[in-house]
């Protein structure tokens, strides 16, 4: 099929915004701001950015510079380059598919609970003597299982419009909104947030290192390669490494934008909005437990228990204008995921818009869109039926009898993907750059828009040696910590 039909993004920046948009999601919020308390604060940070200059950014370039050259999707990027590789590419259409059947769920939940905080604006029901804490809502709403269906495939149904416009008038649009409306939001919250009595305290579980030991947040300070894995295996979900999603990008990319450059953007970008997602949820989170006489270690600071019920208690407590910190710090969420789901749908509808073109007929992208949309659902439903094991639903690795792992059927997409398949595919898209197709490939690829590839050696020494090693350990960690291996404490 002819380039141009195929599409392309509108800019530059468009392009950088919607990588942006994917990058930025629960993670970043829910996950990162946690794991640097946790794991050591400020050094963690440090960690963290080693590792995305050191395997982060190999791994992007080399993605971007294989959908660039192909100008396929990844199934077919894969293949094309070296016969036989087509399994990774598979694996990277595999994994969103999965990842969309929770992801969908939880940015339903978002919606839920940005319709509970417009609920108590508009007809005052913490007034009328109704109970909006976190517990109470977060248990009522996943054993309600209809609401979650609902609305995750309202959210479903939202994204499939937004793709059905394509990459320039459909992604790179939203995102060119969405993002800069994310980022005004994130600062209204962090300004309330680090302004309540109390908040310093969380401020300094963030950074200072050693913090969260000294003063009980947790019982004992992680070990080193217990940091290096969790850092490592954050930093690369985080980036949206793995997924396809920037070899697909990459694909509708314009030869005259420099693919280094735009790698540390994206990097530098999701690492700024996960540094100040902590500063807008842990230092109120904190203070708010403080307040009400939770002690440290047993204030939820992390995953769902963190967004839906430590952060709902926080407005609550925040009296008559929390819900509408409530109803802004929702939507902010609500848009992160959504910007990352439109991705990751783009990963499977782009594969089947190849294909359709290779075989000769002119691709319907309305169709395909729909129908993608609709297989994601068959898999949101069974998440949001399940509500996180609250319901009873059989669930795979339950039944096998090994309690820890897979309790839910959330956590079992997650354990195939985030788990296995992801770091299996980013290992082996360091090995065919590495030591197959070689680096220059996609040195050559990058030089193409005119500019010179900086640190040339830094990136082939990384890309053979330091990305192949640390994913094996992330792969290891990733299945220590998904199977409850306690393999590394
Ligand atoms: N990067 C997103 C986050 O941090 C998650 C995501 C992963 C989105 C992979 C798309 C693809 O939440």
């Amino acid at each position: 099929m002819e380039f141009k039909k195929r599409g392309q993004w509108g800019s530059t920046l468009g392009f950088l915004l919607a990588a942006i948009g994917s990058a930025v999601g629960l993670g970043n919020i829910w996950a990162f701001p946690y794991k640097m308390g946790s794991c050591g604060g400020f050094s963690f940070l440090i960690i963290y950015l080693i590792l995305a200059a050191l395997v982060g950014f190999p791994i992007m370039v080399s993605e971007l510079a294989l959908g660039r050259h192909t100008r396929l999707n990844a199934i077919g990027a894969y293949s094309s380059v070296k016969k036989g590789w087509g399994f990774v590419g598979f694996l990277a259409v595999f994994s969103p598919f999965v990842i969309l059947g929770f992801y969908t769920v939880l940015a339903g939940y978002c919606a839920e609970y940005m319709a509970l905080n417009l609920s108590d604006l508009a007809f005052d029901l913490q007034g009328s003597g109704i109970v909006l804490d976190g517990a109470s809502s977060f248990d009522t709403m996943l054993k309600s299982p209809i609401g979650a269906v609902i609305f995750a495939l309202f959210i479903i149904l939202v994204s499939v419009l937004i793709d059905k416009n394509g990459i320039s008038q459909g992604i790179e649009k939203f995102n060119k909104i969405g993002m800069p409306a994310l980022f005004v939001m994130l600062v209204i919250i962090i300004v309330r947030a680090v302004t309540l009595p109390g908040a310093d305290v969380g401020l300094k579980f963030m950074f200072v290192p050693g913090y969260a030991v000294e003063n009980g947040f947790i019982e004992q300070a992680p070990n080193f390669i217990t940091v290096l894995a969790t850092a490592g295996g954050q930093m690369f979900f985080s980036l949206s490494l793995a997924m396809g999603i920037m070899v697909t990008y990459g694909s509708y990319l314009g030869k005259k934008d420099s693919i280094p450059n735009s790698s540390v953007n994206i990097i530098f970008a999701d690492t700024l909005v996960a540094v100040l997602a902590g500063l807008a949820v842990i230092p109120a989170a904190v203070a708010n437990a403080v307040r009400n006489g939770i002690p440290y270690n047993e204030i939820k600071l992390s995953g769902p228990n963190l967004l839906f019920v430590t952060l709902q208690d926080v407005f609550v407590g925040m009296g008559k204008f929390g819900s509408v910190f409530g109803v802004i710090f929702y939507l902010l969420v609500l848009i992160a995921a959504v910007s990352s789901i439109i991705s990751l749908m783009e990963v499977i509808n782009t594969y089947f818009v190849d294909r359709a073109a290779a075989k000769g007929k002119t691709p319907n992208r309305s169709h395909i869109v729909m129908t993608v949309g609709f297989a994601v659902m068959l898999l949101a439903v069974v998440v949001a039926l399940d509500g996180l094991g609250s319901n009873g639903l059989w669930v795979p690795g339950k039944s096998l009898g090994v309690s820890g792992w897979n309790d839910c059927w959330l956590d079992f997409f997650d354990c195939i993907s985030e788990g296995i398949a992801m770091p299996v595919g980013a290992l082996m898209t360091s090995i065919l750059v590495g030591w197959v197709i070689k680096p220059k490939w996609v040195i050559d690829e990058c030089e193409e828009s005119g500019h010179k590839f900086p640190c040339k050696k830094f990136f082939v020494f990384a890309i053979r040696f330091v990305v192949p090693i640390v994913m094996l350990l992330i792969l290891f960690g990733q299945i220590n910590e998904f199977f409850k291996l306690g393999l590394l404490n």
